[in-house]
């Protein structure tokens, strides 16, 4: 079990209201969400155990002839990541839709055999292999251990249920899985469940959600490997839950297969799981604006809060349009309202960006092309007897696209020209798992049936592919839409391998505390998961908040990888009317709300470029310490503080009434006082105080971010100045990306990477960049340096150009070879022209000691 919640009273009030809401659209849905309870190996059946009886080399690695008519293939895909699977005798090796990389080049091995053990060597790893009984150990070059089977139950099937012990210790911690609840980071002691679910209003303690990702990171003796469990059958894994000597994994059925990859850094684990599964793609600019949505906005609504949002200048990109927009909740169509020209027009006349939801129900209504067609063409999810699943959403009695088939997939793409030719710009998956609310358990029962011939699989095999085969549909859309723009797809669900075609929210989050702190865990482990695309409803989505929740929750919203604020419509929020709009509670919360907003916008350049690292190696925008301080064990647990890319650490207040909090400062850095510029150094605890409008962030010292002007969307003004927030000791550097952040024109080369440096030369600082790619038609003028805690200045020159001092921030921003003191701030501002070709050498009047260190220190 999850470990029991400590707020019990509270899960019961929230119980309750989702009780109250549920039991007008589904009467069983808080009853049970899964077709049956957790299914438990049978402890007699796993203590059997298998034999190697022959050996076979293979091309890529070896084939092993088992005990009881199985046989085990152990492949190496690359010299850190194998392949294991055991399957029966004649049955072929499976690869599920997660996969996007089959083909590998087989990298150097040797295999040798000796003493009833086989093994296989590369350049990273070796595999060894007891014979009797079956079993398999992953060692790195220098003989560690870094995972092996636990020889007691080691691995195979019980009946249907293919199973995998492994040995662990104590200090083992464990991360990943995907999205899960409770407020713990490190997964160790957990018992977890994977099976896609409609969890309206979960809790700290529900054990299954929406996204079911099947694959973890084990960290141990500070080297970290990954574990990737390839099946889309209902799974569980038992992370030291029963013992800290083992942990297992296991399936209701499917095949046993699972791949090993070798860090020994987390980010190559996961640099090597993405390239297995698939990385997100370069993102369009706009979706990492703010996007505000509500359940039971009308047509008016969202024009006011649109124009509100401008009126008050507060920065946002994206409205979000849910159900009501359709006809009778009838996809691919529109309601008058809704889909009147004249809202779509003001809209667009805002600069707005919009987004449309799209369920996959389709209602049963002869007449209604949807329906017809689909009908026609034998579309849908069929009963064991052949006819076609008829369930309840939305929109009443239903018919469900099956996603597995490709023709129903490009018909399902066909359709977007109708969201498209309004000017929809991204498109919202949800009620994916899929939801039925008169299903046996919310969704559909386990022996309905998709695909035909060889490729039918039941419900019980495909239900945690069903979100994400929608969601390559509707990606698909766009290729065929929009070819030449970067799609947007949110979805809710997922399963390994969803970030290639969509980023992903939490579901039906609850205006409460626990789930403020829940979601920092929540989401790292989704980060960690491959998906680095990911984001929680900002005020939770069931229930209100009040002003200071809310204003504790945009603080952390304006840092998360997807930002927008969404809530359920007024009928469900037993009366309560509070909105959840950045001004609906006061001026202190509206500002509070501007502030950061404001420095999410302010920090696009630093947030782009981390997702453009998201995107070439799934390297995650919202990171656990543990991420980058895998050598600081007390980083381990920490499961409140977030990286926000590589140089922003966030600690946020997420609890009611605290105004200070305690914040572990990783080792091996020394890091400053985002507000205040005060120095300290790693490997402590500090306590710091933070009232309603701080939110406590710290930069590591000896790094640059890039930040620009603020917009009041995206798109709104080119990028002319580029301010680099430097805080530095003796070398600060920043490889910047930047292309036009709206079309795949990159792919033909359309893109710019800068080198920049700044580093301290004894008495002197010097700036330098070189440019390293150049085929984008850049508007950038000039950067302005902002070497924070630094002195006043000598003189600025670059090669004979001497560097002209000018009076303020704003002039020195707008005039190139200039520079600024700011004596209040203790910072001073360089520009920079962009086509500067020396190097900016700055002199200071010599009270720098040789460290750097600043006797200005605050
Ligand atoms: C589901 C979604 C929620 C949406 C609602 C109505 O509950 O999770 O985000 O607002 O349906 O479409």
């Amino acid at each position: 079990m999850h470990k029991p919640s400590q707020k019990i009273s509270r899960l019961v009030a929230t119980t309750a209201i989702a009780a109250t809401v549920l039991a007008a659209q589904a009467p069983n849905v808080l009853a049970v969400t899964q077709p049956h309870p957790d299914q438990e190996l049978n402890q007699e059946a796993v203590k059997k155990q298998l034999q190697v009886e022959g050996v076979e080399q293979l091309e890529n690695g070896v084939k092993l002839n088992l005990s009881s008519d199985q046989n085990a293939f152990i492949r190496l895909f690359s010299e850190d990541m194998a392949k294991v699977s055991i399957i029966k005798e004649g049955e072929e090796e499976y690869f599920s839709e997660a996969i996007s990389k089959k083909e590998w080049d087989t990298p150097s091995f040797d295999v040798s055999e000796e003493k009833g053990e086989i093994t296989l060597t590369t350049d990273e790893i070796t595999i060894k292999i007891k014979k009797e009984p079956f079993g398999v150990k992953f060692l790195d070059k220098a003989g560690n251990v870094i995972n092996e089977d636990y020889m007691q139950n080691g691995s195979g099937y019980d009946g249907e249920k293919p199973y995998v012990y492994k040995k662990t210790t104590e200090d083992e911690a464990f991360y990943g899985f995907g999205e899960q609840s409770g407020l713990e980071v490190n997964q160790r002691g957990e018992s977890i469940g994977m099976f896609n679910t409609d969890a309206y209003a979960y809790g700290t303690d529900t054990k299954y959600l929406y996204t079911s990702i099947p694959f973890f990171i084990g960290l141990k003796n500070e080297k970290a490997y990954g574990m990737f469990f390839d099946n889309t059958n209902r799974s569980y894994f038992e992370m030291a839950s029963e013992s800290d000597d083992y942990y297992y994994f296991y399936a209701d059925d499917g095949t046993l297969n699972y791949y090993f990859m070798y860090g020994p850094e987390i980010e190559d684990v996961l640099d090597r799981y993405t390239e297995l599964t698939g990385r997100m793609d370069k993102p369009a600019k706009w979706t990492l604006g703010l996007h505000q949505s509500k359940w039971e906005y009308s047509a008016e609504d969202i024009e006011r809060v649109a124009e509100t949002y401008r009126e008050k200048e507060i920065p946002v990109d994206t409205m979000h349009f849910d159900i009501d927009y359709m006809d009778e909740y009838r996809v691919f169509t529109w309601s008058d309202k809704f889909g009147d020209e004249a809202l779509h027009q003001k809209l667009d006349a805002m600069n707005f960006k919009k987004i449309t939801i799209n369920d996959p129900a389709v209602k049963k209504d002869p007449g209604y092309f949807m329906y017809d067609e689909g009908t026609a063409n034998d579309y849908w999810a069929k009963n064991p007897d052949g006819s076609n699943f008829v369930g309840e959403v939305w929109p009443g009695e239903s018919m469900f696209p099956d996603f597995s088939k490709e023709e129903v997939r490009e018909w399902w793409a066909s359709k977007h020209d109708i969201l498209f030719d309004k000017g929809i710009d991204g498109v919202w998956n949800d009620m994916n798992e899929p939801a039925v609310f008169d299903g046996p358990y919310h969704t559909m029962p386990l022996d309905v049936t998709f695909g035909e011939g060889e490729n039918k699989r039941t419900h019980e095999e495909y239900h945690n592919l069903y979100g994400h085969d929608e969601a390559e549909a509707t990606y698909d859309a766009f290729e065929m839409y929009k070819p030449n723009e970067r799609p947007f797809v949110l979805t809710r669900d997922m399963y390994a391998g969803s970030q290639r075609y969509a980023a992903l929210w939490t579901g039906d989050n609850v205006s409460e505390w626990d789930h403020l702190e829940m979601s920092l865990p929540m989401n790292m482990n989704v980060g960690l998961s491959g998906v680095p695309f990911v984001g929680n409803d900002i005020g939770g989505f069931a229930g209100r908040p009040d002003a200071e929740m809310f204003a504790r929750w945009i603080e952390v919203g304006a840092f998360l990888p997807f930002s927008r604020i969404h809530y359920d419509s007024d009928k469900k929020a037993e009366g309560k009317k509070q909105a959840q709009e950045p001004w609906a509670f006061g001026q202190e919360v509206e500002d509070i709300s501007k502030k950061y907003i404001e420095m999410r916008y302010k920090l696009m350049p630093y947030l782009y470029n981390a997702f453009i690292d998201a995107a070439e190696q799934g390297t995650p925008v919202q990171q656990p310490l543990v991420y980058q301080f895998q050598d600081d064990e007390n980083t381990y647990n920490v499961s409140d503080q977030f990286m926000f890319g590589k140089e922003m650490m966030l600690a946020p207040i997420v609890e009611e009434g605290q105004t200070e909090r305690d914040v572990y400062l990783p080792e091996g850095e020394t890091w400053v006082d985002y507000w205040t510029g005060e120095e300290f150094d790693g490997g402590q605890t500090i306590t710091t105080e933070a009232q309603l409008d701080h939110l406590p962030i710290y930069v590591k010292k000896d790094s640059m971010i890039p930040t620009r002007e603020v917009q009041q969307y995206t798109g709104e003004k080119p990028l002319e100045n580029l301010v680099l927030d430097t805080y530095l000791n003796e070398k600060a550097t920043y490889s910047f990306y930047e292309d036009d952040g709206a079309t795949l024109d990159y792919k033909d080369g359309e893109y710019n990477v800068t080198d920049l440096e700044v580093k301290r030369k004894g008495k002197h600082i010097e700036f330098k960049k070189k440019e390293k790619a150049t085929g984008y038609d850049t508007d950038l003028e000039s950067y302005t340096l902002k070497l924070n805690g630094e002195e006043a200045p000598k003189r600025v020159r670059a090669a004979k150009a001497k560097y002209k001092e000018v009076s303020s921030v704003e002039e020195v921003k707008s005039t190139q070879e200039s520079f600024f003191y700011d004596n209040e701030e203790q910072a001073l501002y360089v520009n920079v022209p962009a086509d500067e070709k020396h190097k900016v050498k700055i002199f200071f009047n010599g009270k720098k000691d040789k460290a750097g260190k600043s006797d200005k220190k605050k």
